[in-house]
């Protein structure tokens, strides 16, 4: 292997684009190749198609440097590169069970047949084990097996909104490799981090191995993550049987070196492109390999996860006093201010976001919902277009007789409870995400619910004041 070996990324989606731009300022000369042409116009013109901080900058730049190049071409791409990385979406299959390979296959019979010479495919996708066993059998049907060309991989654990953190200072690099020479090119084509990371007086853990363990790494990283949000959801919902507090339970057994703080966070409940999928693939694979017994508790995972959800439904029900319809509550064009849509702050995705499917939920049992959300609106509006949407915080509130945040976005987590209080009609927060200060937000003469903890009762100003504070009392539709 090269000292420098060129690199292509194939796919430029979150994951490609973000590695494509990192490792061009890691000084690798990179190609990024996707079949999406409006996507690589995009990037080559200089705007990262998604929201991801730090990025756009670092786009910019590298373009500028020549070191970063975008194509639709596999030839070009065949041409360019020693090590080619897949980056594309591995989905949910349509059936709910497995994950869709379709792109991964495009990806390999799209390269393959144009490769003229000894390279290193790498996989970089969250992909079923086995995968890359499959991969290598394309590959040797697509081009002359002569050319020695070998399959790696080496799964990604980038969280969004960290992401340009999480490339160039990885916690770890894991790598399935095949032979010396396979594990010498990855080690090339990462030497770029280990330099930095020297540079830094920090050193990136490697961990070299088969292809199916690293295969499986990345998806019980991520049963591992969500097993731990649904286990503290779990005492969320004993909490709420039980009248104690989740947050300090939390707290609690955090400080345990064992259990540690961190993915510990009661709430509604885990979403994103990941790990709500990625734990059903793992299910079905386990299933298919004989193993599906060992898996069985990711069910339950999942099953907290969604109860979490209608949770939120629940206790807008309980706050608003709504009566039970034969398909749920009847929210009777009750009108509910949602804060958030995103699957968590500082992205703009809402794939599989709790906060948009308990929006939804309110919509379908008839509430008058207003949604808002810092970054998220314009892919809530394509997905949802049939919900309210409002240009800021305070016209989702405005004469709202409940206020949900459902993501705990800075700009809720600091929004003034005695100014926000002025707006709305009745002062009721839903806080989906134990973000709030359930104190002060009491003190602005607000009822406040978190999850998984007591509701705080609003500190009610003076008797003279008080019906100045709640001037109309909310009163379903039924009831009039
Ligand atoms: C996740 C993994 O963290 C990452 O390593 C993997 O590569 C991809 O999947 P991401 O989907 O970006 O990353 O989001 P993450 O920050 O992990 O959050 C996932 C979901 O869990 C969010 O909806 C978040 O709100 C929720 N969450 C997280 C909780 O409800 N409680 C917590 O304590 C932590």
């Amino acid at each position: 292997g090269a000292a420098r070996p060129r690199l292509t990324f194939l796919g430029t989606g979150y994951l490609g684009a973000t590695y494509a731009i990192c490792f061009a300022e890691l000084g690798y000369e990179v190609l990024g190749l996707d079949v999406d042409a409006v996507k690589i116009a995009t990037l080559a013109g200089g705007t990262v198609p998604f929201h991801e901080p730090g990025l756009d900058e670092l786009l910019r730049k590298n373009l500028g440097s020549g070191r970063l190049r975008f194509t639709t071409s596999y030839q070009e791409a065949a041409d360019f590169g020693d090590v080619h990385f897949i980056c594309v979406g591995t989905p949910q299959r349509h059936d709910g069970l497995g994950a869709d390979l379709g792109y991964v296959e495009a990806s390999v019979t799209g390269l393959a047949p144009y490769l003229t010479r000894k390279a290193l495919i790498v996989g970089k996708s969250t992909v079923p084990v086995g995968t890359a066993q499959w991969v290598e059998q394309i590959v040797h049907r697509h081009c002359d097996p002569a050319l020695g060309v070998e399959v790696a991989w080496s799964p990604e654990f980038l969280q969004e909104g960290y992401a340009v953190e999480d490339v160039l200072r990885p916690s770890r690099v894991v790598v399935g490799v095949r032979s010396d020479w396979a594990s010498r090119m990855v080690y090339s084509a990462h030497k770029g981090l280990f330099d930095l990371a020297a540079s830094e007086d920090r050193e990136v853990p490697v961990v070299v191995t088969d292809h199916a363990t690293a295969e499986l790494v990345k998806v019980a990283a991520n049963a591992y993550l969500a097993t731990k949000i649904s286990f503290i959801n779990a005492m969320a919902e004993v909490c709420e049987a039980a009248d104690a507090d989740v947050t300090q339970l939390s707290q609690a057994i955090g400080y345990d070196p064992r259990i540690g703080h961190r993915f510990l966070q009661a709430g509604i409940g885990f979403g994103g492109g990941c790990l709500p999928k990625d734990i059903r693939a793992f299910q079905a694979r386990a299933q298919e390999i004989g193993a599906g017994e060992a898996l069985r508790f990711l069910h339950e995972v999942d099953l907290i996860n969604q109860r979490r959800r209608s949770r939120v439904v629940n206790l807008a029900a309980e706050e608003l006093g709504c009566p039970a319809g034969p398909a749920g509550p009847d929210f009777a064009g009750a009108r509910i201010a949602v804060l958030g849509a995103t699957f968590k702050p500082d992205s703009d995705d809402i794939r599989d976001a709790p906060a948009l499917a308990a929006a939804v939920s309110l919509a379908r049992a008839g509430a008058d919902v207003h949604v808002y959300d810092p970054e998220g609106m314009a892919n809530a509006k394509t997905a949802h277009p049939e919900l309210s949407y409002a240009a800021s915080l305070d016209e989702a509130v405005q004469d709202a007789v409940l206020t949900c945040v459902l993501t705990e976005w800075a700009e809720f987590r600091t929004a003034d409870p005695v100014r926000i209080g002025a707006l709305v009609r009745e002062r009721r927060v839903i806080d989906g995400r134990n973000c709030l200060d359930g104190g002060a937000w009491a003190a602005a003469g607000w009822r406040y619910r978190g999850m998984g903890r007591t509701a705080l009762a609003p500190v009610l100003p003076p008797a003279e004041s008080r019906r100045q504070l709640i001037p109309r009392p909310w009163v379903p539709d039924y009831a009039m």
